[in-house]
Order: C-alpha cells, then structure tokens, then sequence
C-alpha cells in the first residue's frame, strides 16, 4: 500500500473548506471508490509526484492541457519572463495579436477569435454567437458531450457528472434546459428528427468525443453533421477544446477535411495556464463587441501569462512532435490492449488520446460508455495507483498522452496495467 497519510490529512481539512474537499468534481476519486484524491506537491515531466512522496506516472497531464508535459522548460521560462513584466494590464499586447494569428494558422475555418479563460467561457460565448447570427434559441448538443458547465448545455454532459451520477437540473432554468435538444452521438436519424422539429441555432459537438471516453465519429458522421446543420440553417460548432492542437495541428477539423462555422479552443491553447478561445469566419466573429453587437468580455482574456505559456507550447507542435505523439499513442494503446487479452476490454484511441472502455463490446455513444463494468474499471484504477500510475479516475474520461511520456513510461505503464486488468476481474 502506497503511504498517504499527508493527503488524508488535507482532504479531511479540505473537506470542511471546499464542496468535496476539491475545486472541481473530477478531482474527487470517490467514484473509484477511494476515501480521498491524492494531493499533489509537484508536476516533473510525464510523473507527479504527490506530499507523500510518492511518485505516479501521470496519463491526465491536468485534463488535457499539459501536452509538453509538467514544467517544460521553455513554458516555465516563458511564464517567468511574462510575469516579470507584470501579469495583466487589461490592455492589449503584442503577444496576444501573435496567438490570435498562431490560432488562426492552425485551424483551418478559424478566420478571428477571441480568447477568454476558459472552455466554458468559450462555448457560452460561441453558442450565444449562434443565436445572434440565428435569431434562434435551440441547440442541439451530443449525450456524453461536455461543453464545460453552462446552464443550456450541462444536460447529459457525461465528464464529471456522468462519473459522479449527477443529474443536469439542479439550478438550471427551465428555459435553459428546453433550449437543449440531446440527441445520441453517431445517431444520423436523430440529429435530423432535432433538426426537422425546431429552427435550431447550432449544433455543438466534441467531434471526436472525450467526455464519455474517447468514441469516434462514426464513418461520414461529421461530414453528415456538416451538411445537416447548413441545411437546417443552423451553426456547426465544434468543441475543440480536447482536440484542438492535439489530435493535429489543426485538431479534428484538420483530421477530416471538415469547416465547422464556430470552434472552440481550449486546454492545450494556454499551455497549463487559464486560457480558450472561440473563432470562426470573419463575419461571425465580426458580430462580437466592440467590432459588432454581441456583448462578450474578460478582465483576464489574453491574459499576459497564459499567452506566453501558449505560445511557447504551441512553438514546440510541429509535426515531428504531432508523429511522435501520435507513435506514442499508438504504443500506449496497442499494450493495453495486449495486456488486456481475452478480458471484456476495448481500448480506443485517438492521437494523444486513450481509452480503455470496460466493455465487451464496441461503445459507439453514452448508452454504451454507461454500460461499462464502472465497478470493475474502479478496481483497475485503484491498482494501478497502488503500481505508481495515476490514470483518470473515471470510465468517462480520456488518458491524455503528453511528449514527456516515452516508451519506458509506456512500458511501465503496460506492466502495471496487465496486473491491474487481472485485479479489475480477479
Ligand atoms: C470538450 C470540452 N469543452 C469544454 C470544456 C470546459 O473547459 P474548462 O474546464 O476550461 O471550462 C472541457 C473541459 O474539460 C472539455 O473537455
């Protein structure tokens, strides 16, 4: 058993001090049935290490964020120089105008954007865009889709709630919630049902969904989603704040060839420093105050330190790394799966992106991710943080590989896990 007496100690402070003891629920790890998470001292490279002393290989990487890996040399560095000349001016800068222009480099429909704090900030921000531009109020979103906690789009969000079996309701208006259309993922008929029954604002989906486990878009899905919406004269938004920069350069619409109208960024974006943006052809973006009437505003958008850790981790994404990164995937997923043999396991995968779905069979939507054995998955979490590999602590997220993870992290990784998998359904 690892020593965690110091983590038990400051969640039993933490718990008379925060809701759960934690600033935001996926942190908890109740859900794999262990009586607190483990508190972290320091991130190095791909491990972390926590204030036992204890050392975890880390396939969360903070959710997404840290693609470089925990305190990157060139990251810190550029966080440093930010900050010594001071860490926000609420005025513009020279380095926001280079991100703004790295941003819409890389994402093939993205003409404009404007940055803000954080994903949800993003996404309210992009769909209240949709309805502008619409003159519409409904939206459709995916079951299993999470697009950060905004009233209108928390039902059947999957992420934190699905892993905590949280209803939507609670404190959303009545209004919000019948403005939110849920459709399946990867259900062709029922997107077209949505779209046949309301004139809807937009359509936003995770277009390789991460918030239910990673589940692809089944074949012309997405091409199929592209087509529908114009047709219905709705907005396409893709969320691409998982996939944005990490799949490829230019995320999954780059993948597939595909021009949604909105998209939304996040994560990778700010380098592990609060940062997103939402963007899109320029007579969308355009709509945006001051440029246009639709009221939108941060005292801490563009903030000077995010920008630079941004900039910096974006600087490192080149397509050596994007080979890399999808190479290391591949190694990741191709020995669980083999470390998984003959078990009711399927791994999925998508460039920087893992998941192993407790389930005989293949999960194409929600219904299927919620099928999964969560109890035996629980187990195989619980064992592998016993082995000193810290994996999400839930069936309904994904594994985030980082370029601080190399084969013998992987290696190790896939030892702990075949014993964690004869554990799991011992
Ligand atoms: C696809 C997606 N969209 C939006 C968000 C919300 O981002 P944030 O947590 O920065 O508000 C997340 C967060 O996990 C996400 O995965």
């Amino acid at each position: 058993m690892i020593e965690t007496g110091r983590s038990e100690a400051l969640f039993a402070r933490a718990r008379g001090l925060m809701p759960g003891g934690v600033n935001s629920p996926v942190r908890a790890m109740g859900s794999i049935g262990r009586e607190h998470p483990i508190f972290i001292d320091r991130g190095e490279g791909c491990e972390l290490v926590d204030v036992d002393g204890n050392r975890y290989l880390d396939w969360v990487c903070s959710w997404g964020p840290l693609i470089l890996g925990h305190a990157h040399p060139r990251v810190v560095e550029a966080v440093r120089e930010a900050a010594g000349r001071g860490t926000s001016y609420g005025a513009p800068t020279g380095a926001e105008v280079a991100l703004a222009a790295e941003v819409c480099e890389r994402l093939p429909s993205v003409e404009m954007v404007r940055m803000v704090s954080s994903g949800t900030e993003a996404a309210m921000s992009a769909i209240r865009l949709a309805r502008a531009v619409t003159g519409r109020d409904p939206v459709v979103k995916f079951a299993g889709a999470y697009h950060g906690h905004v009233d209108g789009l928390l039902a059947e969000a999957g992420s934190g709630l699905a892993t905590h079996g949280i209803p939507a309701g609670p404190g959303v208006t009545a209004g919000a919630a019948a403005d939110t259309i849920v459709v399946p993922w990867n259900d062709r008929d029922a997107v077209a049902a949505a779209l046949a029954e309301r004139p809807v604002a937009a359509v936003i989906c995770e277009p390789i969904a991460a918030n239910m486990g990673v589940v692809q878009p089944a074949e012309g899905f997405l091409e199929h989603l592209r087509s529908a919406a114009t047709d219905a004269g709705a907005l396409l938004v893709f969320d691409e704040v998982i996939t944005g920069f990490r799949v490829a350069r230019g995320g999954v619409q780059e993948l597939h060839g595909l021009e949604p109208d909105l998209t939304v960024a996040g994560k990778v974006l700010g380098g592990g420093l609060p940062a997103a943006a939402y963007g899109g052809r320029r007579e969308l973006m355009e709509r945006i105050a001051p440029a246009g009437d639709v009221y939108q505003a941060g005292t801490l958008s563009g903030n000077p330190l995010a920008v630079a850790a941004g900039l910096a981790t974006l600087d490192e994404l080149d397509a050596g790394n994007y080979a890399r990164l999808g190479r290391l995937t591949e190694a990741l997923a191709a020995g669980l799966r083999d470390a998984a043999a003959g078990l009711p396991v399927r791994v999925v995968s998508a460039p920087g992106l893992v998941t192993p779905f407790f389930s005989a069979d293949p999960v194409r939507d929600f219904a299927g991710a919620a099928a999964c054995d969560l109890e035996a998955h629980a187990r195989f979490c619980r064992a592998l943080l016993e082995r000193g590999v810290y994996p999400p602590a839930s069936q309904f997220e994904a594994w985030f590989v980082s370029l601080a993870h190399d084969d013998a992290a992987i290696e190790r990784t896939i030892e702990a896990a075949r014993e964690a998998f004869a554990e799991a359904f011992a």
